[in-house]
């Protein structure tokens, strides 16, 4: 395997778009690219159970970063801005300072919304955050898949034209992670 991509969803719920579109973007990787796909069901962050005894999920969450070579977020917005459980996610992920898992991660996102506007508030949100704890932001055209529900089949990002597109950016994130 060249390289292991880590696929982190921002919705939990199990008909999400945000996991269809990781499902098809996992089955159109070059065939020596993995990716695992993790929920980001953690705990709510709480600096008084963080540290050494942090719950056994966050540690393996911290791990699988750690393993991964690259990692591909895709984002739902809520409210104009990036789901709680995804801020949650990254807040968990972000530390210990100094030491995060993040730190120098080559890290795509991609947006999503069956709204025209695809998600791109929540984009930035997530690029800011991702800015504040200095992981490897993958620049350049930013992946913001509007009307997504159309680009969907049988849970699977199916439109060719999006997916052609996403896979030139995974491309980069996994040049970046020097692979
Ligand atoms: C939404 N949705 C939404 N969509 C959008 O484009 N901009 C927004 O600000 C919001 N706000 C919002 C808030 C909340 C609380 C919910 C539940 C939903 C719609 C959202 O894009 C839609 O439900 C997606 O299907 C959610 O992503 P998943 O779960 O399909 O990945």
């Amino acid at each position: 395997v060249r390289a292991k991509l880590l696929g982190l969803p921002g919705s939990l719920r199990s008909n999400s778009n945000s996991l269809a579109v990781l499902r098809g973007l996992q089955g159109a990787l070059p065939a020596d690219v993995g990716m695992d796909i993790r929920d980001l069901r953690l705990p709510l962050y709480d600096q008084d159970i963080d540290g050494p005894d942090a719950p056994a999920e966050v540690h393996a969450f911290r791990q699988a970063i750690a393993e991964a070579d690259g990692v591909v977020i895709v984002t739902p917005e809520y409210n104009y801005g990036m789901p709680g459980v995804l801020k949650n996610a990254l807040d968990w992920a972000s530390r210990p300072y100094g030491k995060s898992a993040l730190i120098g991660k080559p890290v795509l996102v991609v947006s999503n919304s069956p709204a025209f506007t695809g998600g791109v508030r929540a984009h930035q949100q997530v690029n800011d955050t991702l800015l504040a704890v200095s992981a490897d932001l993958v620049s350049g055209p930013q992946v913001v898949i509007g009307t997504v529900g159309e680009k969907i089949k049988d849970g699977k990002l199916v439109d060719e034209a999006v997916l052609k597109f996403t896979l030139g950016m995974v491309d980069k994130l996994i040049a970046a992670a020097g692979k």
